[in-house]
């Protein structure tokens, strides 16, 4: 059978609900890769070339690679030596295989199931053990060292130069969660800098609050390509980074911006006017979904809505609204 990038890429999936996060760098403690397995990524992973079956196929892919630099290849591992074991130099995965059209069906064995999103909560236990305030900030700057350069998805490849991790208070009692790093975030390391990080920043400042008294974050940490939506393979892997962040923080209030973030904080796949205008939580803390800024930036008729649900914030964490000069 000749492998193609959906092979390759209902392959990774198959691991990850199996619970193996980290294809490229190491084996996540308890790991149920057996040898055979490995045998089996091996092969998967080592395409014959031409890997493109189609003429077209191949002419996306020779345009992809001119216009999306990926890793080099080190050459395939020797005889016995296990992909997985290779800790200094990463194995990327050896094409980019976003975007490309699927040249034949999959086999029923290599198909991967549709994700259902899973919430926060369900992730993890809740911590038993509360770090003190005083710990905060050094538990998230561990926490970002364990994260490092990152290779767990397929944003690690995907033309991301930096990895954003969060920004703000450590011990803020609100914490805004948005989608992903857009370009200005890839380049600065810090989430919403770009024009909806203006806009959040002002309706930060209208709640009476400065941005440094925050916290914010994104469901995945990499920038995904030309900004799409993150998907489920990815947001899912970065997620048990978010949901330590969120246990550190312990903010008393959590706004979810867009329906990104609402569907995976949440777990649900509903629109997000069934989400708004009500309560939910999330590990511990109240939760409130309102409309990503970079929406209300194209639609600036819902900002009064956004106001809204911004208000039910203000009211629960006992803020006055800051009077216009
Ligand atoms: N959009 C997001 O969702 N997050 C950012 O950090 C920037 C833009």
């Amino acid at each position: 059978m000749d492998v193609t990038p959906q092979h390759i890429r209902a392959y990774v999936d198959y691991l990850r609900d199996m619970g193996i996060y980290d294809l490229y760098q190491r084996e996540s403690p308890g790991t149920v890769l057996t040898p055979e397995l490995r045998e089996i990524f091996l092969a998967a992973v080592t395409p014959k070339e031409p890997v493109a079956q189609s003429a077209r196929a191949a002419a996306q892919l020779t345009a992809q690679r001119t216009t999306v630099p990926t890793p080099s290849r080190p050459p395939a591992p020797a005889s016995s030596k296990p992909l997985l074991d290779q800790r200094s130099s990463p194995a990327a995965p050896p094409m980019n295989y976003f975007d490309i059209e699927p040249q034949t069906e999959l086999p029923a064995s290599l198909a991967s199931p549709m994700p259902t999103p899973v919430s926060f909560d369900k992730l993890a236990p809740l911590p038993v053990d509360i770090i003190p305030p005083s710990g905060r900030a050094a538990a998230l700057e561990s926490l970002r060292a364990e994260i490092g350069d990152c290779t767990r998805c397929p944003l690690a490849y995907a033309g991301r130069h930096t990895i954003v991790f969060a920004d703000g208070d450590p011990n803020a009692k609100l914490m805004f969660v948005g989608e992903g790093p857009g370009a200005d975030e890839d380049a600065s390391g810090l989430p919403f800098v770009g024009k909806a990080g203006q806009l959040l920043n002002n309706m930060i400042a209208a709640m009476g609050l400065q941005r440094e008294q925050v916290y914010i974050a994104n469901i995945v940490k990499c920038r995904p390509p030309a900004n799409r939506v993150p998907e489920p393979l990815e947001a899912n892997t970065c997620s048990q980074f978010l949901v330590r962040q969120i246990d550190i923080v312990r903010p008393q209030v959590i706004v979810a911006l867009g329906s990104t973030a609402a569907t995976y904080l949440l777990g649900v796949k509903q629109s997000l006017s069934s989400l708004r205008g009500r309560w939910h939580s999330t590990r511990g803390a109240k939760l409130v979904v309102t409309y990503h800024p970079a929406f209300l930036l194209r639609d600036p008729r819902q900002k009064g809505e956004a106001w809204k649900d911004l208000q039910m914030v203000m009211a629960e964490l006992g803020l006055k609204q800051v009077k216009k000069q």
